[in-house]
C-alpha cells in the first residue's frame, strides 16, 4: 500500500459525512461519527468516570477529535442522566477538532441527525435539547437522511469548542487528573505521529489521568500498543463493549501487521514506569 503524509490541515470539508483523500486514494481525514457510538457503554462510563473522579470538585475532559458534536454530546447527556447534579464537575467539556469547519457547525449549534440518532435520543430521552432546523437543508448520505437540527443551548453550554491538532496539545498542555479522550481518529495521523502523541501525553499525566480511544482505533492504529509502550497500562472494564465492526477504506495511519500488544480503550498511567 502506497501511503503519503501530505496531510494538509487547511483542507476544507464539504460534508461532516466526507472523507478527504490524498492522491493514492488513502483517507486523510475523515469526520464519520454518530450519538451513541456502540464500542462504548455510555451509561457504564460516565458512571465510571463519577466514581474515578469522586474526590475532585472540578475535572477537566478533553475530548479531540469531535467531530460534529455527537460523540462528546453521547457523553454529556449519559452523564447528566447517571450522575444528576454531580455531573456538573465535568462541564464545560472541552471539545475540539483539527478541522475548523466541523468546528465552525458545533459553534453555530447546528448537527444532522439521522434516524438511528434520532431513535437513541428518544430513548434516552434527550429530544427535548434538539430542535428542527426548517431553515436548513436535508442531506443523503449512503442512503441516510440527514436531518438539520440546533442544538438547544441547554445543552450547547455544556460543550466549550475550539480549532485543535491533538499532536500539538499533548505537548503544551497538562492532562493530570484529567480526562483525555481521543476516539476514532488516530489514523488519521502518521504511525510516527501516533507515537508521538502517546509519548507526549505520558509526560504530561499524572495517575489519575484517564485515556481513551475508540474501537476503531484498535483496527486502524497503532494507538493502544503506542500508549502501552509509552508507560500506560490498559484497564479491563466491561465499558468497552467491541461491537463496532472494521471498515475497508485504507488510511495514512495504518499498522502494517496487526499488534501483538492486549487491546484496551482505556488507559492510566502505569506508577511502576515512572
Ligand atoms: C472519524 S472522526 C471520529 C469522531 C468522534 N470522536 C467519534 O468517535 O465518533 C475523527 C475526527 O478526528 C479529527 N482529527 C484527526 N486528526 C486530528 C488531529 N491531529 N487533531 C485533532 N483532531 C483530529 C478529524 O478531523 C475527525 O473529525
Amino acid at each position: 500500500m502506497k501511503i503519503s503524509n501530505n496531510y494538509n490541515k487547511n483542507t476544507n470539508f464539504t460534508s461532516l459525512r466526507m472523507k478527504t483523500f490524498d492522491k493514492f486514494g488513502n483517507v486523510i481525514n475523515c469526520h464519520y461519527t454518530n450519538f451513541n457510538r456502540e464500542d462504548i457503554n455510555w451509561k457504564k462510563f460516565a458512571k465510571f468516570l463519577g466514581d474515578r473522579f469522586e474526590a475532585q470538585d472540578k475535572v477537566k475532559v478533553n475530548f479531540f477529535g469531535c467531530s460534529d458534536g455527537s460523540d462528546p454530546y453521547t457523553l454529556i447527556l449519559n452523564l447528566i442522566k447517571e450522575l444528576g447534579d454531580k455531573a456538573r464537575k465535568f462541564f464545560p467539556i472541552l471539545a475540539s477538532d483539527i478541522s475548523e469547519q466541523v468546528v465552525k457547525q458545533v459553534d453555530e449549534g447546528k448537527i444532522q441527525l439521522h434516524n438511528k440518532d434520532i431513535e437513541y435520543l428518544k430513548k434516552i430521552n434527550a429530544m427535548d435539547y434538539f430542535e428542527r432546523d426548517n431553515g436548513g437543508k436535508i442531506q443523503t448520505f449512503k442512503n441516510l437522511e440527514l436531518m438539520p437540527f440546533i442544538v438547544k443551548n441547554s445543552l450547547k453550554e455544556k460543550m466549550q469548542t475550539s480549532v485543535k491538532d491533538v499532536r500539538d496539545a499533548v505537548k503544551e498542555e497538562n492532562f493530570s487528573s484529567s480526562v483525555f479522550i481521543f476516539r476514532n481518529g488516530w489514523t488519521f495521523n502518521t504511525l510516527s505521529q501516533q507515537k508521538e502523541i502517546a509519548e507526549n501525553l505520558y509526560k504530561n499525566s499524572d495517575e489519575k489521568t484517564l485515556v481513551t480511544i475508540g474501537q476503531s482505533d484498535l483496527f486502524k492504529s497503532n494507538a493502544s500498543e503506542y500508549l502501552q509502550k509509552s508507560g500506560f497500562s490498559g484497564i479491563k472494564s466491561d465499558i468497552f463493549t467491541e461491537a463496532e465492526t472494521d471498515y475497508p477504506s485504507k488510511t495514512v495511519g495504518m499498522p502494517i501487521k496487526k499488534s501483538d500488544y492486549p487491546e484496551f480503550i482505556l488507559f492510566e498511567k502505569d506508577m511502576k514506569n515512572v
